[in-house]
């Protein structure tokens, strides 16, 4: 505390730090309360802290002692280029995903412009407005769904995110196809997805994710794999000949995913691995 009994911001850190037991984990927080972040944050760090900045704080790690997620505690999340509002009506963005949207982009790139696209069970959006964001063009049409009418609302707060991209964004509720217009059935340069693809009685599951995320974007039916089937038997009518899907799986369910997309009749099917080396996304195409 100095003589005027002001607190500069880096003592609110540096405590915070100390509480928490991380001072990455801490800064997250000092930049949300403060309402700064990056260059500005440390720039400011002799500022003196307000009122208004420690009670956010103090409510911030009051949600975190009750053991909720950091990510929800914040309200926003890094997904590759994009801050996304999270809460908990939706999953927490995985960095594993972000491997998903390399393999999206790639088949895209390979095809002429304008492309169309959907991401199906969206979520906070990360994935259809990443891709929006990083490859926006004239004409450009990604669809986001989702059966979570709630999943929906924060996909459409993180529009603003994406600046002018937005344009190029549609969302639309349902059960992954039934969301989209049927007149769009073969036009699809790429699907891609997320689904819920872990099984309801998987003990791996940690209690916080268990406990705090949707039980509609973790878990699905069929030892985990009703939504991945669904989504591998539907691509066919979906996708414009020459299209791909790219769906995120279970790193246990490689063999599954590969036998779902040849009955479905895809073809050049293969399973890439995320950073962490393990078996994570179907890339399939249909024929030209
Ligand atoms: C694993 S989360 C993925 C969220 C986001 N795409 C991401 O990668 O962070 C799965 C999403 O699928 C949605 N979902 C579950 N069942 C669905 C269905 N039958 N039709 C459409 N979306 C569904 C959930 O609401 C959830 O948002």
């Amino acid at each position: 505390v100095r003589a005027d009994g002001t607190i500069p911001l880096r003592e609110l850190w540096a405590e915070t730090a100390r509480v928490v037991g991380d001072r990455h984990r801490a800064r997250w927080l000092c930049e949300t309360a403060a309402g700064c972040d990056g260059a500005e944050f440390l720039e400011s760090l002799d500022d003196p802290v307000t009122e208004r900045m420690v009670a956010h704080l103090d409510a911030m790690l009051a949600r975190l002692r009750d053991g909720e997620p950091l990510q929800y505690v914040l309200g926003s999340w890094g997904f590759r280029r994009l801050s996304l509002l999270v809460d908990r009506r939706v999953l927490i963005p995985r960095p594993e995903t972000e491997t998903v949207v390399d393999h999206a982009l790639a088949a895209l790139r390979a095809r002429p412009r304008p492309w169309r696209v959907a991401d199906l069970g969206t979520g906070s959006g990360a994935i259809g407005l990443a891709i929006a964001d990083e490859v926006w063009h004239d004409g450009l049409q990604v669809w986001l769904t989702d059966a979570s009418a709630d999943a929906l609302d924060v996909a459409r707060a993180n529009l603003a995110g994406v600046g002018r991209a937005a344009s190029a964004v549609r969302v639309a509720q349902g059960s992954w196809y039934e969301a989209l217009p049927s007149d769009l059935g073969g036009s699809f340069d790429l699907i891609v997805s997320n689904p819920p693809y872990i099984a309801v009685d998987d003990d791996r599951v940690e209690p916080i994710v268990r406990e705090w995320e949707p039980g509609g974007a973790l878990f699905a039916a069929d030892e985990g794999l009703a939504a991945v089937r669904e989504i591998v038997a539907g691509a066919t009518t979906w996708l414009a000949p020459g299209g791909t899907l790219v769906v995120e799986i279970g790193t246990d369910q490689r063999v599954v995913a590969l036998a779902a997309a040849n009955s479905a009749g895809l073809i050049d099917s293969r399973i890439e691995r995320d950073p962490a080396g393990h078996d994570r996304v179907l890339v399939a195409r249909r024929a030209a």
